[in-house]
């Protein structure tokens, strides 16, 4: 049935590190062999073998106009026709960071990058800059791309094989990472009280998307804005994931917090490499040529990117809140059709729902923490997982990830889908 995969698979292994060009590919968390992409046609992947999902994984996220959206194709397809890269600036950039800094209420200048790796950790970078000190503190199964600071308790892939710090990150950087629990605003402030005079930034997820989806608890990020600021240390939203994703203007504008600086990624390339980093107008002033601190890329504002990632915001524009709303509705529904079939078998399930993410936990909720979210039952979300496949849906290979939605999702997948989930549960009692 997966024959072709297989193959590819084993062709794949002897010359990649698993087999992937990035870990959480290879379905580790899950087991089997991963399928291979063949095409993307709106809510709908197609494997190499000829089967077709509904696709909730979207790429990690970027794809809130689903696979191969016309207009989008069409963005890049006339970009790639005047030149791939040029290594000057182009108009389309400055229209990009118009359109970023309109739409993002923290954003006053913003930098753009190619991966939300990048993104992060330049945000940090500049964080210690501007406020001439170390330390930064992240929250158990954050997870902000692969920089070694950063690599600290992550949630994501990182958790799912099991490396707290990775090997290679150096003991001293590791030691300038300060952990706390998400969701735990009195444990932000004892630390604070003790270390903060050296703290330079919080980075959070402002909802965490990399331990499952996991909402903020009441008052957790007001607390963060309150005590940064209080001890001059900044706050970063790390929005790759929530960014144009949970609300146009992201979770800043959702919860009407404005974090100092905010990293963006993702939805923001609609599936070509795009990331960014932006804020406040004076810590902003300090990025190299404007100001002392590198950050520099061959291909960053690359114009097919800028296309197709500045069609894809401007496509979100034009739909406004209505889309939002329809997306949230959406997640609600497979949620409810989630718990609702656990509960008519007695299987222990809780969800969260929010903009265009989704989490499903095998556990009795609240889920609030990455303590909570890892006790959730593993092996029952495996077997959730292929039995949703052999369904035609896909979902993300690991029950520490998110589903994401897109605009081309109608009621014929929903349907789909909350036959899939009735199907699948019955296969995971
Ligand atoms: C919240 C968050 N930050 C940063 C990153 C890293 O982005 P990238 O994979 O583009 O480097 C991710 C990726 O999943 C993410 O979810």
């Amino acid at each position: 049935m997966y024959d072709k995969s297989e193959a590819a698979f084993a062709a794949a292994k002897r010359v990649m590190p698993g087999g992937v060009n990035s870990p959480v590919r290879a379905f580790k968390a899950v087991g089997g062999t991963p399928f291979f992409a063949s095409h993307g046609e709106g809510p709908y992947l197609y494997d190499i073998d000829g089967h077709r999902y509904v696709d909730y994984l979207l790429s990690w996220g970027p794809l809130i106009w689903g696979h191969a959206h016309p207009e989008i194709v069409a963005a890049v397809e006339s970009a790639a026709r005047r030149g791939t890269s040029f290594g000057v600036p182009t108009e389309l950039e400055t229209r990009m960071a118009e359109k970023v800094t309109q739409l993002m209420p923290s954003i006053e200048v913003v930098r753009m990058v190619n991966s939300g790796t990048e993104a992060t950790m330049s945000a940090l970078r500049l964080a210690r800059a501007y406020t001439s000190r170390d330390c930064i503190v992240k929250f158990e199964g954050g997870y902000h791309g692969h920089a070694d600071s950063l690599l600290v308790k992550a949630g994501s892939g990182v958790a799912t094989f099991g490396l707290p710090n990775s090997p290679g990150v150096p003991r001293t950087t590791a030691e300038t990472t300060l952990t706390l629990p998400y969701n735990d605003a009195e444990a932000v402030r004892a630390l604070f009280a003790r270390r903060g005079e050296d703290i330079a930034a919080v980075i959070v997820e402002p909802v965490a998307g990399n331990m499952g989806c996991i909402l903020p608890e009441p008052g957790f990020l007001k607390t963060l804005r309150e005590v940064t600021q209080a001890y001059g240390a900044l706050l970063i939203f790390d929005e790759v994931m929530t960014g144009f994703r949970v609300a146009l203007g992201g979770a800043q504008a959702r919860f009407g917090i404005t974090p100092d600086l905010t990293t963006l990624g993702k939805v923001i390339g609609a599936g070509l490499p795009v990331g960014a980093y932006g804020g406040r107008r004076d810590i902003m002033a300090l990025v190299a040529p404007d100001g002392p601190m590198y950050q520099a890329g061959t291909l960053s504002g690359n114009p097919l990117a800028m296309a197709a990632g500045l069609r894809s915001l401007e496509m979100l524009e034009e739909a406004g809140p209505a889309l939002y709303e329809r997306l949230e509705a959406f997640g609600r529904r497979i949620v409810a059709a989630f718990t609702a079939a656990g509960q008519r078998r007695g299987v222990p399930v809780y969800g969260h729902a929010i903009g265009g993410m989704f989490g499903l936990f095998f556990r009795e909720g609240p889920v609030r923490s990455f303590a909570e979210a890892s006790s959730a039952d593993a092996g029952r979300y495996a077997r959730f997982f292929h039995a949703m496949l052999q369904n035609g849906v896909s979902l993300a290979p690991s029950q520490l990830e998110a589903g994401f939605l897109s605009a081309v999702h109608t009621e014929r997948e929903l349907a789909l889908t909350e036959e899939a989930i009735e199907r699948a549960m019955a296969a995971v009692v």
